[in-house]
């Protein structure tokens, strides 16, 4: 009977939480090195900044330098019964999309929103000689703005991306995050 109780209370909240001016938001992030000799993630994790504000925050630095080409590989996942793969699957050059920003490209999205919140600002290479090479993104916070012009409909959600270079996978950033836009019209 109390376990009866308990659901009912927990799905009433959840209801009220979801009427809620916003509940786009990070769920979790997971860093995962995928070749010790050239990735630390010092930093991977969400903080709490305020009522139902999570921020992203992860420090990537690189070991092996300089970095002269850079390919990423995005892709969504949507939670059905697991993840599964969801809407885009693209690998890009990264250093030539820097040199020549292309807002045709879906990369241009990620980058946009990300933008305020990380220094990764420059293309190749990355050098050993200044200080800048470490990839920051701090406090990045999901908005449902950032969603509403991205077909991706209301739902739980992984982001993978998977870096490599010299055609090796060094590492992968899974970001969760659920979307709560309805952008139908
Ligand atoms: C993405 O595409 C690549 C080939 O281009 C494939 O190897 C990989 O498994 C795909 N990933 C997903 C999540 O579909
Ligand atoms: C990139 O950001 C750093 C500070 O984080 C700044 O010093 C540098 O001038 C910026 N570079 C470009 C190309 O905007
Ligand atoms: C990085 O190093 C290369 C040569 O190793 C040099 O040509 C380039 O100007 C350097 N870039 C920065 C941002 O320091």
């Amino acid at each position: 009977m109390s376990f009866t109780m308990i659901r009912v209370f927990c799905t009433l909240l959840l209801a009220l939480e979801l009427r809620g001016q916003s509940v786009t938001r990070h769920t979790n992030v997971k860093c995962e090195v995928l070749d010790k000799s050239f990735v630390e993630f010092p930093i991977c994790n969400l903080k709490v900044l305020g009522r139902g504000i999570i921020a992203e925050n992860v420090y990537i630095k690189i070991l092996k330098l300089p970095v002269e080409k850079i390919s990423v590989n995005f892709a969504v996942y949507k939670k059905l019964s697991g993840y599964h793969p969801f809407l885009f699957n693209v690998t890009v050059d990264l250093c030539h999309y820097m040199k020549h920003p292309n807002p045709m490209n879906i990369v241009h999205y990620i980058h946009i929103a990300l933008k305020p919140f990380t220094n990764f600002n420059h293309s190749c290479p990355y050098n050993v000689s200044n200080n800048q090479h470490d990839i920051v993104v701090k406090d990045f916070v999901l908005t449902d703005q950032m969603f509403a012009r991205i077909p991706l409909p209301i739902g739980n959600y992984m982001f993978s991306i998977k870096m490599a270079t010299d055609d090796v996978w060094r590492a992968r950033l899974n970001t969760y995050f659920d979307v709560n836009v309805d952008n139908k019209n």
